[in-house]
């Protein structure tokens, strides 16, 4: 199992959303997280899959993260919610963490759930001027920054600019990272 984590974080602060939404509108950003995580299965907390547009996740696999056991999902057949994050440990298949902020530090923050790799995604604009309750990552940044390397590789588009990390000192399933990678450089072409 590779677990691949994929987020949008804005310069400087790390945030990565306001309220339940997203605190700017970027296509391109919402586009390549669908085309990085087609055909996987994406693991997110019950906020994020609660305020994100139905038609995103319809008929894409998805676990829900829940403690409480009482998100309702709206695809029976392709969501499930998993209230012991643990049930994840050694996960037979592949699984790409999507958020939001409480999510990813339970990934980063655990040894035995740290992802494999990063797609690091960093938008250098501006914020919407009407968002409020910023949510932002910087504890999973921090983790980043000491349990990562970066791949020399960057790219842009609209505003974002799109780093690669592995983990360092593991095994990285090199299959993932070139499927990641060659997404990437057809980005926007
Ligand atoms: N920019 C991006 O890339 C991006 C991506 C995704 C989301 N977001 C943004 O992130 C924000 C939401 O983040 P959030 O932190 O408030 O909420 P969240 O992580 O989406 O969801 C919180 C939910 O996840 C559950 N949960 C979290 N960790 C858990 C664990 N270890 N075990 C079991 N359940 C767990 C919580 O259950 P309990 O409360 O019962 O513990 C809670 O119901 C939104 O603004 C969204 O737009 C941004």
């Amino acid at each position: 199992m590779t677990i691949v984590s994929v987020w949008c974080r804005h310069k400087g602060d790390n945030i990565i959303g306001a309220g339940e939404g997203l605190p700017w509108k970027i296509p391109s950003d919402t586009k390549r997280f669908r085309n990085l995580t087609e055909g996987q299965i994406k693991v997110m907390g019950c906020r994020t899959y609660l305020g994100m547009p139905q038609k995103v996740l319809l008929g894409r696999k998805v676990m829900v993260l829940d403690a409480s056991g009482k998100c309702e999902v709206f695809d029976k057949e392709n969501h499930t919610v998993v209230s012991d994050i643990n049930k994840l440990k050694d996960y037979p298949e592949d699984l790409y963490i999507s958020g939001g902020a409480s999510v990813y530090a339970a990934f980063f923050t655990n040894p035995d759930l740290r992802p494999d790799v990063v797609v690091d995604c960093v938008y250098g604009g501006e914020i919407s001027v009407e968002a409020k309750e910023f949510i932002d990552v910087s504890v999973s940044v921090k983790a980043l920054e000491q349990y990562y390397f970066k791949l020399p590789q960057q790219f842009e588009l609209d505003g974002v600019v799109t780093s690669i990390w592995l983990k360092k000192g593991d095994f990285v399933e090199q299959s993932v990272v070139k499927r990641i990678l060659q997404y990437m450089e057809t980005e926007g072409k």
